[in-house]
């Protein structure tokens, strides 16, 4: 088989970059591992999940959302989203088949790639249940019992509210400070965000919290000295979903770092152990291409992700990409794709026009 690119992954990034490419009518083979498109969303995530930031930044080129979207989507709704761009695009991915020439590649394989489990001393040792969130489905699994929750981000929060919510009793380790802002408060932040400079924008969201949430230290949970706008770039806040409530009513218990795991039992920071019959760890995922992709060290950097700087990180040599490793989201491998897609446009013809539309939003 012969194409001109080959795209590796198929996921957002992917998508988005084959999509691109037949806008420029230009061939490629788009070649997933996985038996479906946008595998992380169907296999590795789990059901009550919603995306974690506003829809706005959740859309891939030439496809902006409707105004009937929910601001923060549900799973199924994105991989309807997912489904309908790729029959719109008439992208149908390649599983196993055999690639013998290609003049592009552009991997798109993921910053979410393989599961992060820290290491512990004394898990092996642990008897019950030990999964990684990305094969966390729901908390019916685990009625009745005292689950520990590694892991304060998105995902650890809110399968912690998960579990509580289907009749389990949840731990959650809290080792660092946290902003916790409610999803109303986060939008209207970005509401404002088009009109006031970032550290009022900080000013008016932190009050709004406090007004909500009281101070949160009490509940094991410190804010961070600067606000969650101005911090944005390094990590993103916590959206509650409701879990600050339970852990407000004791529904959720809030732990230090953990010392040691003991058998069933683990021993925190603070010297108290505690039982549990499962552990989960929502401690986060990395890039794998390190692993099958040799030879990319001018574009990939050793922790697997772009390792030029924004907005350059995307174009390797020897005509090699990267769609969806620059840290941006969705929104930032939809911009690569454009981006990737005129580059090989302009080297093929050189005559040719390029894309620049992207749903009035640019980075
Ligand atoms: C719980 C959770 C919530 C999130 N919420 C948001 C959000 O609200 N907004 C947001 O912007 N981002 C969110 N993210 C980050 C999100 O993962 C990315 O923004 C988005 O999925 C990136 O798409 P992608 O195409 O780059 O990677 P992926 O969706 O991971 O797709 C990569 C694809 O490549 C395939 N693949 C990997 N290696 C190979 C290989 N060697 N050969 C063939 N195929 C391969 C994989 O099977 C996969 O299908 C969230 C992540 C998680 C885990
Ligand atoms: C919150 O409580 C902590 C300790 O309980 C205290 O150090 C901190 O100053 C308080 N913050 C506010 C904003 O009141």
């Amino acid at each position: 088989m012969e194409a001109t690119v080959v795209i590796v992954g198929a996921g957002s990034a992917g998508l988005a970059t084959a999509a691109c490419l037949t806008t420029h009518s230009i061939p490629y083979v788009l070649l997933e591992r996985d038996d479906c498109i946008g595998s992380l969303w169907r296999k590795r995530s789990y059901d009550r999940v919603k995306l974690h930031i506003t829809k706005q930044y959740c859309q891939l080129p030439h496809a902006p959302h409707p105004p009937e979207t929910p601001t923060f989507m549900p799973k199924k709704h994105f991989i309807e989203y997912l489904e309908g761009y790729a029959d719109r695009f008439g992208i149908r991915p390649l599983l196993k088949r055999e690639v013998e020439s290609a003049w592009f590649l552009v991997v798109a394989s993921g910053e979410n790639d393989a599961a992060v489990v820290p290491e512990m001393e004394g898990l092996e040792g642990f008897n019950g249940d030990v999964v990684h969130s990305s094969r966390y489905r729901s908390g019916s699994d685990y009625k009745g019992k005292s689950v520990l929750v590694v892991g304060s981000g998105n995902s650890g929060m809110e399968i912690a509210y998960d579990l509580s919510c289907s009749g389990a009793v949840p731990s959650i380790v809290v080792r660092s400070p946290a902003n916790i802002v409610s999803k109303e408060i986060w939008a209207l932040g970005n509401f404002l965000l088009g009109f006031l400079p970032i550290s009022l924008v900080d000013d008016v969201v932190l009050f709004l919290c406090y007004l909500k949430y009281g101070n949160t230290s009490k509940y094991g949970i410190a804010r961070p000295t600067k606000g969650p706008f101005h911090l944005l770039a390094n990590s993103y806040p916590i959206l509650d979903c409701g879990t600050f409530d339970k852990i407000k009513s004791g529904e959720i218990q809030v732990l230090p770092s953990i010392a040691r795991i003991e058998g069933n039992k683990v021993r925190f920071a603070n010297g108290k152990t505690h039982h549990f019959d499962a552990i989960i760890f929502a401690t986060g995922y990395r890039s794998a291409v390190k692993k099958w992709l040799k030879g990319a060290d001018f574009l990939i950097g050793d922790d697997g992700m772009a390792k030029q700087k924004w907005p350059n990180h995307w174009k390797g040599v020897n005509g090699l990409y990267c769609a969806g490793l620059g840290r941006r989201g969705i929104y930032g491998g939809g911009v690569d794709a454009i981006n990737i897609a005129n580059d090989i446009n302009s080297i093929l013809h050189p005559q040719g026009t390029n894309d620049t539309l992207y749903n009035n939003l640019h980075a």
